[in-house]
Protein backbone atom coordinates (compact mmCIF):
# COMPACT_ATOMS: atom_id res chain seq x y z
CA UNK A 1 0.00 0.00 0.00
CA UNK A 2 1.22 3.60 -0.72
CA UNK A 3 -0.15 6.37 1.10
CA UNK A 4 0.91 9.98 -0.09
CA UNK A 5 1.98 11.16 3.24
CA UNK A 6 5.24 13.35 2.37
CA UNK A 7 7.87 13.08 4.91
CA UNK A 8 11.20 14.84 4.73
CA UNK A 9 14.56 12.53 5.06
CA UNK A 10 17.62 13.80 5.84
CA UNK A 11 20.78 12.58 4.88
CA UNK A 12 24.29 13.29 5.77
CA UNK A 13 27.43 12.51 4.76
CA UNK A 14 30.99 13.19 5.45
CA UNK A 15 31.89 15.03 2.02
CA UNK A 16 28.25 15.56 1.17
CA UNK A 17 27.21 18.61 3.43
CA UNK A 18 23.20 17.94 3.60
CA UNK A 19 20.92 16.96 1.54
CA UNK A 20 17.03 17.64 2.06
CA UNK A 21 15.22 15.05 0.12
CA UNK A 22 11.26 15.24 0.17
CA UNK A 23 9.97 11.60 -0.38
CA UNK A 24 6.89 9.79 -0.86
CA UNK A 25 6.98 7.33 1.96
CA UNK A 26 6.28 3.80 0.59
CA UNK A 27 7.92 0.46 0.69
CA UNK A 28 9.54 1.66 -2.68
CA UNK A 29 11.13 4.15 -1.06
CA UNK A 30 13.13 2.84 2.21
CA UNK A 31 14.81 0.95 -0.98
CA UNK A 32 14.98 4.25 -2.30
CA UNK A 33 16.68 5.78 0.97
CA UNK A 34 19.50 2.86 1.14
CA UNK A 35 20.46 3.35 -2.35
CA UNK A 36 20.94 7.01 -1.62
CA UNK A 37 23.04 7.02 1.09
CA UNK A 38 24.82 4.51 -0.40
CA UNK A 39 25.58 6.41 -3.06
CA UNK A 40 26.85 8.82 -1.22
CA UNK A 41 29.16 6.58 0.44
CA UNK A 42 31.85 7.64 -1.92
CA UNK A 43 35.22 6.82 0.00
CA UNK A 44 33.38 3.04 0.86
CA UNK A 45 32.02 2.68 -2.83
CA UNK A 46 33.54 4.64 -5.25
CA UNK A 47 31.78 4.37 -8.90
CA UNK A 48 34.07 2.89 -11.12
CA UNK A 49 34.36 4.76 -14.08
CA UNK A 50 36.28 2.15 -16.26
CA UNK A 51 33.71 -0.49 -15.28
CA UNK A 52 31.05 2.09 -16.46
CA UNK A 53 32.48 2.49 -19.50
CA UNK A 54 33.32 -1.04 -20.22
CA UNK A 55 29.32 -1.59 -19.24
CA UNK A 56 27.82 1.44 -21.51
CA UNK A 57 30.02 0.35 -24.53
CA UNK A 58 28.96 -3.31 -24.14
CA UNK A 59 25.31 -2.70 -23.36
CA UNK A 60 24.29 1.07 -23.99
CA UNK A 61 25.86 3.05 -25.98
CA UNK A 62 24.80 1.30 -29.37
CA UNK A 63 20.92 3.21 -28.28
CA UNK A 64 22.20 5.81 -26.37
CA UNK A 65 25.23 6.71 -28.66
CA UNK A 66 29.11 7.82 -28.85
CA UNK A 67 30.00 8.06 -25.22
CA UNK A 68 26.43 8.73 -24.57
CA UNK A 69 25.64 11.40 -27.30
CA UNK A 70 22.72 9.81 -29.15
CA UNK A 71 22.02 10.22 -33.05
CA UNK A 72 18.30 8.80 -32.10
CA UNK A 73 15.87 11.65 -31.96
CA UNK A 74 13.67 9.61 -29.16
CA UNK A 75 16.54 8.07 -27.41
CA UNK A 76 18.18 10.77 -25.12
CA UNK A 77 21.92 11.42 -24.65
CA UNK A 78 23.05 10.98 -21.32
CA UNK A 79 26.91 12.46 -21.28
CA UNK A 80 27.15 15.22 -19.02
CA UNK A 81 24.12 14.06 -16.90
CA UNK A 82 24.27 15.07 -13.03
CA UNK A 83 25.72 11.19 -11.99
CA UNK A 84 22.35 11.29 -9.25
CA UNK A 85 20.08 12.36 -11.87
CA UNK A 86 21.16 8.83 -14.11
CA UNK A 87 21.63 6.36 -11.16
CA UNK A 88 17.92 7.39 -9.86
CA UNK A 89 16.44 7.16 -13.07
CA UNK A 90 18.08 3.25 -14.02
CA UNK A 91 16.30 2.51 -9.84
CA UNK A 92 13.20 4.31 -10.80
CA UNK A 93 13.03 2.04 -14.32
CA UNK A 94 14.33 -1.20 -12.27
CA UNK A 95 11.72 -0.52 -9.36
CA UNK A 96 9.10 -0.01 -11.80
CA UNK A 97 8.22 3.87 -10.86
CA UNK A 98 8.98 4.76 -14.41
CA UNK A 99 8.27 1.85 -17.35
CA UNK A 100 9.35 2.05 -20.43
CA UNK A 101 9.22 -1.28 -22.40
CA UNK A 102 12.92 -0.77 -23.75
CA UNK A 103 14.78 0.60 -20.58
CA UNK A 104 12.86 -1.55 -17.84
CA UNK A 105 14.12 -4.56 -18.75
CA UNK A 106 17.87 -3.31 -19.05
CA UNK A 107 17.38 -1.69 -15.83
CA UNK A 108 16.62 -5.21 -13.79
CA UNK A 109 19.85 -6.27 -15.16
CA UNK A 110 21.64 -3.97 -13.57
CA UNK A 111 23.01 -3.76 -9.55
CA UNK A 112 22.93 -0.74 -7.52
CA UNK A 113 26.62 -0.51 -8.08
CA UNK A 114 26.54 -0.89 -12.15
CA UNK A 115 24.32 1.75 -11.73
CA UNK A 116 26.64 3.97 -10.17
CA UNK A 117 29.12 3.13 -12.71
CA UNK A 118 27.81 4.04 -15.72
CA UNK A 119 26.18 7.05 -13.89
CA UNK A 120 30.26 8.09 -13.37
CA UNK A 121 31.03 7.01 -16.76
CA UNK A 122 27.93 9.21 -18.88
CA UNK A 123 28.56 12.27 -16.51
CA UNK A 124 32.14 12.41 -17.48
CA UNK A 125 31.80 12.53 -21.04
CA UNK A 126 30.87 15.88 -22.94
CA UNK A 127 28.17 16.91 -24.59
CA UNK A 128 28.38 16.79 -28.07
CA UNK A 129 25.48 19.77 -29.25
CA UNK A 130 24.55 19.71 -33.21
CA UNK A 131 20.88 20.91 -32.83
CA UNK A 132 20.64 24.70 -33.87
CA UNK A 133 17.52 26.56 -32.31
CA UNK A 134 15.68 28.67 -34.32
CA UNK A 135 16.99 32.08 -34.73
CA UNK A 136 13.89 33.61 -33.52
CA UNK A 137 13.24 31.42 -30.48
CA UNK A 138 16.81 31.58 -28.69
CA UNK A 139 15.86 35.25 -26.70
CA UNK A 140 11.67 33.82 -26.25
CA UNK A 141 12.93 30.43 -24.97
CA UNK A 142 15.29 32.22 -22.30
CA UNK A 143 12.41 34.08 -21.41
CA UNK A 144 9.98 31.37 -20.87
CA UNK A 145 12.60 29.08 -18.81
CA UNK A 146 12.99 31.90 -16.85
CA UNK A 147 9.19 32.91 -16.48
CA UNK A 148 8.50 29.21 -15.83
CA UNK A 149 11.39 28.79 -13.37
CA UNK A 150 12.84 25.87 -15.64
CA UNK A 151 16.20 27.50 -14.57
CA UNK A 152 15.61 27.52 -10.50
CA UNK A 153 15.64 23.85 -10.58
CA UNK A 154 17.66 22.31 -13.48
CA UNK A 155 20.11 25.27 -13.18
CA UNK A 156 20.95 28.94 -14.90
CA UNK A 157 22.30 26.83 -18.15
CA UNK A 158 19.62 23.75 -17.71
CA UNK A 159 23.20 21.84 -17.43
CA UNK A 160 20.91 19.80 -14.43
CA UNK A 161 21.59 19.53 -10.54
CA UNK A 162 22.16 16.91 -8.26
CA UNK A 163 18.94 14.21 -9.16
CA UNK A 164 17.46 17.05 -11.54
CA UNK A 165 18.35 15.98 -15.13
CA UNK A 166 20.19 17.96 -17.90
CA UNK A 167 17.96 19.38 -20.17
CA UNK A 168 20.76 21.78 -22.12
CA UNK A 169 21.68 20.42 -25.43
CA UNK A 170 19.15 16.98 -25.44
CA UNK A 171 17.31 16.13 -28.29
CA UNK A 172 14.85 17.99 -29.51
CA UNK A 173 12.18 15.46 -29.67
CA UNK A 174 12.96 13.38 -26.58
CA UNK A 175 12.65 16.75 -24.84
CA UNK A 176 9.15 17.79 -26.14
CA UNK A 177 7.55 14.01 -25.86
CA UNK A 178 8.38 14.34 -21.95
CA UNK A 179 7.14 17.59 -21.53
CA UNK A 180 3.84 16.14 -23.20
CA UNK A 181 4.03 13.33 -21.14
CA UNK A 182 4.34 15.53 -17.88
CA UNK A 183 1.58 18.23 -19.08
CA UNK A 184 -0.43 14.83 -19.73
CA UNK A 185 0.40 13.16 -16.74
CA UNK A 186 1.47 9.86 -18.51
CA UNK A 187 5.34 10.50 -17.85
CA UNK A 188 6.63 9.38 -14.86
CA UNK A 189 7.49 12.15 -12.10
CA UNK A 190 9.06 11.03 -9.05
CA UNK A 191 8.08 14.48 -6.67
CA UNK A 192 5.13 16.00 -8.97
CA UNK A 193 7.51 19.14 -9.93
CA UNK A 194 7.04 18.64 -13.79
CA UNK A 195 3.73 18.06 -14.04
CA UNK A 196 2.86 20.76 -12.20
CA UNK A 197 6.02 23.22 -13.78
CA UNK A 198 4.22 22.37 -16.98
CA UNK A 199 0.50 22.22 -16.32
CA UNK A 200 -0.03 25.86 -16.89
CA UNK A 201 1.99 26.16 -20.41
CA UNK A 202 0.59 25.50 -23.35
CA UNK A 203 1.66 23.07 -25.84
CA UNK A 204 3.07 25.71 -28.51
CA UNK A 205 5.15 27.28 -25.58
CA UNK A 206 6.22 23.53 -25.02
CA UNK A 207 7.49 22.87 -28.88
CA UNK A 208 9.31 26.86 -28.21
CA UNK A 209 11.23 25.70 -24.69
CA UNK A 210 11.85 22.22 -26.28
CA UNK A 211 13.75 24.26 -29.65
CA UNK A 212 15.48 26.72 -27.15
CA UNK A 213 16.79 23.96 -24.81
CA UNK A 214 18.02 21.70 -27.33
CA UNK A 215 20.23 24.13 -29.27
CA UNK A 216 21.67 24.84 -25.75
CA UNK A 217 25.18 24.71 -25.92
CA UNK A 218 26.22 25.06 -22.54
CA UNK A 219 28.68 22.70 -21.01
C1 LIG B 1 17.54 -0.56 -27.35
C2 LIG B 1 17.89 0.81 -27.06
C3 LIG B 1 18.42 1.14 -25.66
C4 LIG B 1 19.43 0.52 -24.97
C5 LIG B 1 20.27 -0.68 -25.39
C6 LIG B 1 19.59 1.28 -23.74
N1 LIG B 1 18.70 2.31 -23.70
FE1 LIG B 1 18.50 3.66 -22.18
N2 LIG B 1 16.91 4.49 -23.13
C7 LIG B 1 16.38 4.07 -24.33
C8 LIG B 1 15.16 4.80 -24.59
C9 LIG B 1 14.23 4.63 -25.81
C10 LIG B 1 14.96 5.68 -23.51
C11 LIG B 1 13.76 6.61 -23.25
C12 LIG B 1 12.78 5.81 -22.43
C13 LIG B 1 11.66 6.60 -21.81
O1 LIG B 1 11.05 7.39 -22.52
O2 LIG B 1 11.42 6.41 -20.60
C14 LIG B 1 16.10 5.46 -22.61
C15 LIG B 1 16.26 6.15 -21.42
C16 LIG B 1 17.34 5.99 -20.58
C17 LIG B 1 17.59 6.79 -19.41
C18 LIG B 1 16.75 7.95 -18.93
C19 LIG B 1 17.38 9.23 -19.43
C20 LIG B 1 16.64 10.46 -19.10
O3 LIG B 1 17.05 11.52 -19.61
O4 LIG B 1 15.68 10.43 -18.32
C21 LIG B 1 18.73 6.32 -18.84
C22 LIG B 1 19.41 6.84 -17.59
C23 LIG B 1 19.20 5.22 -19.65
N3 LIG B 1 18.33 5.04 -20.71
C24 LIG B 1 20.34 4.49 -19.41
C25 LIG B 1 20.72 3.36 -20.13
C26 LIG B 1 21.82 2.49 -19.76
C27 LIG B 1 22.73 2.72 -18.58
C28 LIG B 1 21.85 1.48 -20.69
C29 LIG B 1 22.77 0.29 -20.73
C30 LIG B 1 22.89 -0.50 -19.52
C31 LIG B 1 20.79 1.75 -21.65
N4 LIG B 1 20.12 2.88 -21.26
C32 LIG B 1 20.52 0.98 -22.76
C33 LIG B 1 16.92 3.12 -25.17
C34 LIG B 1 17.95 2.26 -24.84
C1 LIG C 1 10.57 22.43 -8.95
C2 LIG C 1 11.66 21.92 -9.76
C3 LIG C 1 11.49 21.84 -11.27
C4 LIG C 1 11.03 22.83 -12.12
C5 LIG C 1 10.46 24.20 -11.78
C6 LIG C 1 11.19 22.29 -13.45
N1 LIG C 1 11.73 21.03 -13.40
FE1 LIG C 1 12.05 19.81 -14.98
N2 LIG C 1 12.49 18.28 -13.75
C7 LIG C 1 12.56 18.37 -12.37
C8 LIG C 1 12.80 17.04 -11.83
C9 LIG C 1 12.94 16.68 -10.36
C10 LIG C 1 12.85 16.16 -12.94
C11 LIG C 1 13.02 14.63 -12.91
C12 LIG C 1 11.63 14.04 -12.88
C13 LIG C 1 11.61 12.54 -12.93
O1 LIG C 1 12.37 11.94 -13.72
O2 LIG C 1 10.80 11.94 -12.20
C14 LIG C 1 12.66 16.97 -14.11
C15 LIG C 1 12.64 16.46 -15.41
C16 LIG C 1 12.54 17.23 -16.55
C17 LIG C 1 12.61 16.72 -17.91
C18 LIG C 1 12.85 15.28 -18.30
C19 LIG C 1 14.31 15.16 -18.65
C20 LIG C 1 14.76 13.78 -19.00
O3 LIG C 1 15.96 13.65 -19.25
O4 LIG C 1 13.95 12.86 -19.04
C21 LIG C 1 12.49 17.79 -18.74
C22 LIG C 1 12.51 17.78 -20.25
C23 LIG C 1 12.31 18.97 -17.90
N3 LIG C 1 12.34 18.60 -16.58
C24 LIG C 1 12.19 20.25 -18.39
C25 LIG C 1 11.77 21.32 -17.61
C26 LIG C 1 11.34 22.59 -18.14
C27 LIG C 1 11.35 22.96 -19.61
C28 LIG C 1 10.95 23.35 -17.07
C29 LIG C 1 10.31 24.72 -17.08
C30 LIG C 1 9.09 24.80 -17.87
C31 LIG C 1 11.15 22.56 -15.86
N4 LIG C 1 11.66 21.34 -16.24
C32 LIG C 1 10.86 22.98 -14.59
C33 LIG C 1 12.42 19.51 -11.62
C34 LIG C 1 11.91 20.71 -12.09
Amino acid sequence: MITTVSSIVLVTQNKVNMTLLKVKRSAMNLGFIAFLISSFSLSVNAADVAAGKAKAEALCNACHGPNGNSQIPDIPSLAGMPPLSISNTLFYYREGNRKNPIMTPIAANLTNAEMKDVAAYYSSQKREVTYNTKPENIEAGAKLAQQYNCTQCHGPNLLGVQHIPRVAGQNHDYLLTQLKGFKAMTRADMDGNMSSAVSAIKLEDLVLISDYAAGMKSQ
